[in-house]
């Protein structure tokens, strides 16, 4: 039986895809190496337990010994773990530094012993930084704002060296926003949509007219599949869906669906070198036969009642992410 690890498959997106793998292949081994940090959610993957090809092992990627175990007998390697959260890498990029590119450094040295026969990076769009007009390509220059998204950059090149000069089977994804289940309460969509269900306040950075493009959580899950059957070795792909809105328009569109008033929006200090739009062609992608299979207007719905549904969860995350919550508001003013 096939064997494959995928690291932070505690996550948002990384919960989604072992979920994926599992259901698309029912010959598949799936190992999970996840820290459990703030955002990393066993709850997240409850209903795979019980599975006898998933495999959960509490471990972090900057271990090399753990990880060695945790990668015998696997043919292929998915990482997605990461420290994402912008605001944090903003107060301290210490943890986005370790794990984001100590921790790609101690897979890819690990990886390096085995006989792999893929390794997938999972990178971002924010890598290329704001661009006002157009879109980058794969070729597009590394041009990052924020610790994170330098931290993501950084493990990048690192991934690129090891394909040239080890000849490890490596390709890097890099995604626009995605939205979907399980998604963390501090990140936009998810933020918003519970922050309308209480009643709060919709925090908008700046004029709200940053600009994103936003993926489904599936449509990108779909796109990596791909890209581990026919993605090229030492090859990079953007992926988007080319739906692109600006910040405001997404906190109305869920106040809408959710029938709250627009009065809910706040407009907040703006975060330091707020990207102000992302855009990535995807050209490279679709010519191997992705497109994303989910309209956005009937995802997002989807997704909007999932948080309905869903209360429970995100209301103990939102607790826990309170403290931090207000440690940012206080250090940048974002209240006045
Ligand atoms: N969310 C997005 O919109 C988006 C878009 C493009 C790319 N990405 C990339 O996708 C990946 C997953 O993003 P996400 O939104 O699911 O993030 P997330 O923050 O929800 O999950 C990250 C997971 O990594 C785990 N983790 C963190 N440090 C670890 C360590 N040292 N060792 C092992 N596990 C560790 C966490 O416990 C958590 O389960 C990231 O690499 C991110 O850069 C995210």
């Amino acid at each position: 039986m096939k064997k494959v690890l995928v690291t932070g498959g505690l996550g948002f997106i990384g919960s989604n895809f072992v979920r994926f793998l599992l259901k698309k292949y029912p010959d598949l081994q799936v190992v999970n190496l996840d820290k459990e940090t703030y955002c990393g959610n066993l709850e997240n993957l409850e209903d795979v337990e019980g599975n006898p090809r998933y495999e959960f092992i509490r471990g972090d990627i900057c271990d090399p010994e753990g990880l060695a175990k945790a990668m015998s007998g696997c043919s292929s390697v998915f990482n997605f773990a990461a420290q994402t959260h912008v605001d944090r890498s903003i107060l301290n990029a210490e943890e986005f530094v370790t794990t984001n590119v100590f921790g790609t450094y101690v897979l890819l040295e690990s990886a390096k012993r085995m006989r792999l026969e893929k390794f997938v990076q999972i990178s971002t769009d924010e890598v290329y930084g704001s661009i006002e007009k157009g879109s980058f390509s794969e070729e597009s220059t590394l041009y990052p704002s924020s610790p994170y998204a330098a931290s993501k950059a950084s493990a990048d090149l690192l991934c690129m060296a090891y394909f040239k000069t080890y000849g490890i089977p490596i390709l890097i994804t890099r995604c626009t926003n995605n939205f979907g289940p399980f998604q963390y309460p501090e990140k936009l969509v998810p933020l918003f949509i519970t922050n309308a269900i209480e009643n709060r306040k919709l925090p908008l950075y700046g004029d709200g007219l940053n600009r994103r493009e936003w993926v489904y959580v599936l449509d990108h899950c779909e796109a990596i599949d791909l890209l581990w059957e026919k993605g090229g070795n030492g090859e990079i792909y953007n992926i988007g869906s080319g739906h692109e809105i600006s910040n405001k328009e997404m906190a109305l569109t869920l106040l809408k669906e959710l029938g709250k008033a627009e009065s809910l929006i706040e407009y907040v200090k703006d975060r330091p070198a707020h990207d102000r739009r992302y855009s990535v062609t995807t050209k490279k992608l679709r010519s191997l036969g992705w497109e994303p299979h989910h309209s956005f207007k009937k995802a997002l719905r989807e997704t909007t009642l999932w948080y309905k549904d869903h209360a429970p969860w995100w209301q103990k995350l939102k607790k826990k992410r309170k403290e931090f919550q207000d440690y940012y508001d206080v250090q940048y003013g974002v209240r006045g």
